[in-house]
């Protein structure tokens, strides 16, 4: 086998639901916490993963992305496994730092620390601000960042099978931390292997992904610097309160009057 050849694709679809997006354990909170919520706009909706079970659950979901590969993997699913939620799930490719939507909502959600990649001070003002334009008085607005104590370690191989395909490939995770701009750069490969991990061809896809880091009172100071006041901060989907120690800082906000 010869050097192998990195092909650099910025977006994770390929390989998404394989594996960064194939967790579960949140879904459970997100259900539970709109559960009184006729109307979510889920931001930064990717393919689907958390929209799709409030779907099921009988709400009108609006999605917005600004990735057209996520909204196309997104689209596929319902034409494809769940026809029943065409009339009920609206899929918008928009910015979440400047998005447009002709109505305004009691119930936003950015599930999956979306939040997290947005860069400068300034792309989180536009989030909020339009967050804010969209929200009635006194919405809630629930969204959960990294805490940054989370060990960030350079991540091994590891073998996933691809669930729409069948095929294995294989994973790894390079990254390494802007101290002043308080950003985790990280360079995900795949590469198409065997049963047994063994490369099938010397291709491997590079995705590149960032995640700007919150601190703990900087996080509450935007959120109420942007016109929010915190309800409950959460360190845990099973609703325990944030104590500094977690992995996640997950918040319940509402818009004030
Ligand atoms: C970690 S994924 C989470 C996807 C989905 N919420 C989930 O739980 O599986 C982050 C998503 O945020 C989207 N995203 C990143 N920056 C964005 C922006 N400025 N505007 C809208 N979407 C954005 C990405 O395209 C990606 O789909």
């Amino acid at each position: 086998m010869g050097k192998p050849k990195i092909y650099r694709n910025f977006t994770t679809v390929e390989f998404y639901d394989s594996y960064l997006g194939n967790s579960t354990e949140d879904i459970p909170f997100w259900l539970e916490v709109t559960k009184n919520d006729q109307e979510i706009l889920d931001i930064g909706c990717g393919t689907g993963r958390v929209a799709i079970p409030l779907g099921i659950q009988g709400k009108t979901v609006y999605g917005i992305d600004n990735s057209m590969a996520m909204l196309q993997a997104f689209r596929e699913k319902i034409n494809n496994q769940y026809p029943q939620l065409k009339n009920q799930i609206h899929i918008h490719q928009q910015d979440m730092r400047s998005f447009h939507i002709d109505k305004k909502f009691h119930t936003m959600i950015i599930p999956d620390i979306s939040f997290n990649h947005l860069a400068t001070n300034q792309d989180v003002n536009d989030t909020l601000q339009s967050i804010n334009q969209h929200l009635f008085p006194g919405g809630k607005l629930i969204l959960e960042v990294i805490n940054p104590i989370r060990v960030v370690t350079n991540q091994t191989k590891t073998i996933h099978k691809h669930v729409q395909t069948g095929k294995y490939f294989l994973t790894w995770t390079l990254g390494k931390y802007i101290h002043d701009k308080q950003i985790y750069e990280t360079a995900n490969y795949y590469q198409y292997c065997d049963a047994q991990g063994k490369p099938e061809n010397d291709k491997i896809t590079q995705v590149n992904i960032y995640y700007r880091f919150y601190y703990p009172q900087e996080m509450d100071y935007i959120l109420e610097a942007n016109g929010f006041r915190i309800i409950n901060k959460y360190g845990g989907y099973d609703q325990s309160p944030f104590t500094g120690k977690e992995d996640l800082q997950i918040y319940i906000v509402r818009k004030n009057k």
